[in-house]
């Protein structure tokens, strides 16, 4: 028998007459709340019509696992000629239930089991992402990501988008790179800021200035999230880097000169995927629009960005992501000034200008 959740997917979005994406699962007991699921459907078998057919009349109700929505809503995307913008929506709706899942357990209650199922998911989810930003330049992602409709949890939209700004970053400043590391990139995006789970909501949605212990609380997300990861038996699937995704969840607040935390490493002590991840942080704070705070235009956000430049950022990661910015940047002396404790996981403070 099979645990888990299950929902009813789409008999008019179910791929058949070819090898599936997913399995499929019947329900066998007819007693209401004792449900027994069952794989009747493999993975790769084809599914024909007929085949459709009679398992509905004999079982009513085909399944799919939870932990596969994320394969279901890409054949979607792949197989019934959704527009661009209805395969991003589909990808974000999946997303925002895998970070739905995990940020809504109660602290004491994220066992290792709850990592591991968001850790298959994020990967699923961030496969689509991967497939999706194959069309797209760096410079087009922000309309692309201005674009989808947003959520009022900054922290859901805020990964989403890290996670995308991460892949193409990444792609970019290593031209080489394999699909599991691309996929990596995004996984460590997506799930950076998993720590602030244990982090009270009435701080993660203050608006306005945190106080100094409020500040010290939210500065122990990466903690927090390394902890999570580092859990006996937590393992990601296959392809996934569990150590290198919790370097990048621990240490996306170090900053280029030191200056950072939790342990204030330096340069190239930072992980390398840590290091964009700080820049798709940071980018990603101040250009995306929340309703207290003003969005940057894109040129703003980059000359301000650039007084960041070796300090709080990484200079050549910054140079080459600056360089796929071009259309959209001329540069000019930026009077907005950069708070000490301005945090992109947490931007609340506004920037001030000078003259
Ligand atoms: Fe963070
Ligand atoms: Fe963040």
């Amino acid at each position: 028998m099979a645990t888990g959740v299950f929902f009813v997917p789409d008999p008019d979005l179910l791929v058949m007459e070819r090898a599936s994406p997913y399995n499929l699962f019947i329900n066998s007991s007819a007693v209401e709340g004792r449900d027994h699921f069952v794989k009747i459907f493999p993975i790769g078998d084809t599914l024909t019509k007929a085949d459709y057919i009679q398992l509905k009349q004999k079982y009513q109700q085909v399944y799919i696992s939870e932990i596969e929505r994320g394969a279901y809503l890409r054949a979607i995307c792949q197989y019934f000629g959704k527009s661009e913008a209805e395969k991003v929506q589909i990808l974000k709706s999946s997303a925002l239930h895998h970070l739905d899942s995990i940020f809504n357990v109660k602290t004491d209650e994220v066992s290792v089991d709850i990592i591991n199922q968001t850790l298959d998911g994020t990967r699923q989810t961030v496969e689509g992402f991967v497939e999706l930003l194959k069309g797209y330049e760096l410079n087009q992602l922000h309309e692309l990501i201005g674009s989808l409709s947003f959520h009022d949890f900054y922290t859901y939209d805020h990964s989403i988008n890290v996670s995308m700004y991460c892949i193409l970053i990444y792609k970019l400043s290593t031209p080489d790179a394999s699909p599991d590391q691309i996929i990596n990139a995004g996984m460590g995006g997506f799930l950076h800021d998993i720590g602030k789970i244990k982090i009270p909501n009435k701080i993660l949605n203050k608006v306005g200035r945190l106080t100094d212990e409020e500040f010290l609380e939210i500065q122990r997300h990466p903690t927090f999230g390394k902890e999570f990861l580092s859990q006996r038996g937590v393992k990601g699937p296959k392809g996934a880097n569990v150590d290198l995704i919790r370097d990048v969840v621990y240490q996306h607040h170090e900053n280029f000169d030191g200056t950072g935390y939790p342990t204030r490493l330096k340069g190239e002590e930072i992980e390398f995927l840590a290091r964009v991840t700080a820049i798709a942080d940071f980018f990603d704070a101040i250009t995306t629009k929340r309703s207290y705070a003003e969005a940057l235009s894109v040129e703003e956000a980059l000359n301000l960005m650039k007084k960041s430049r070796a300090k709080k950022i990484d200079p050549r990661i910054f140079d080459s992501f600056l360089l796929h910015m071009t259309e959209k940047y001329h540069e000019k002396e930026s009077n907005l000034v950069l708070a000490d404790d301005f945090d992109p996981c947490q931007p609340h403070v506004k920037l001030k200008r000078t003259g």
